[in-house]
């Protein structure tokens, strides 16, 4: 069977009110990731969250004093929909990546939950570092779908959605390979029952 979209997935959530599910699954690791960035980021720095869904970890991150503006994209428009019904004021875009670029660049680069949804991710990260992150800039993903957590390996098949997978390993050289410096590998939240979200870490 042919494989649907992921934006098409995650558009058919937003109108069954998945995302908060969703939202709630992923605070622990979102939490512990904006800890860990949260003492590299300059005072007035400018935020982007990729893949941001509802557009839950924008609002987090306004509410922290040093952000200047936060924007929001994601490839499904019933989440962006959702997104600016739930803050009128914020910034949400419907993008489609990785063929769309950003106008200008970013102090601070987010993402949970989206990378394996590309067909290549490592190109991805390249991407961000060359054309999305002012220098100095911080970028922090999760990834939940990786080699190492095998109970995620069936995640494609049971939602009929492309995942790339990758090892830690694979992850780390790609970060190193899209040019990031001070690169930290992390794996979070983790329980008796989960081994932890991946985080890569990385500045320009
Ligand atoms: C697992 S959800 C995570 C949403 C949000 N980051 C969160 O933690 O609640 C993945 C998000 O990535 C978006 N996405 C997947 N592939 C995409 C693509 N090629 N371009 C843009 N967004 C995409 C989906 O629409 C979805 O909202």
């Amino acid at each position: 069977m042919e494989k649907r979209k992921a934006v098409d997935l995650f558009s058919e959530w937003a109108s069954i009110g998945k995302d908060e599910g969703m939202q709630k699954g992923h605070l622990s690791s979102v939490t512990e990731m904006l800890s860990l960035v949260g003492p590299h980021l300059k005072s007035n720095f400018s935020a982007i969250d990729v893949g941001c869904g509802n557009g839950w970890v924008c609002r987090t991150l306004s509410e922290d004093k040093r952000c200047l503006k936060i924007k929001g994209i994601d490839g499904s428009e019933k989440m962006i929909l959702k997104a600016q019904k739930i803050d009128p004021l914020g910034e949400y875009y419907h993008a489609l990546l990785p063929s769309w670029d950003p106008k200008e660049k970013f102090d601070f680069i987010h993402s949970m939950e989206f990378l394996y949804y590309l067909e290549d991710p490592l190109d991805m990260l390249k991407i961000f570092y060359n054309n999305w992150l002012n220098n100095e800039g911080v970028f922090i993903a999760g990834v939940d779908y990786y080699l190492e957590n095998e109970d995620s390996h069936s995640w494609p098949e049971k939602l009929n959605v492309h995942m790339t997978k990758l090892s830690i390993d694979e992850w780390k050289r790609g970060m190193e390979d899209a040019g990031f410096k001070e690169i930290e590998i992390h794996q979070v939240a983790a329980n008796d029952d989960f081994i932890g979200t991946l985080v890569l870490f990385g500045k320009k």
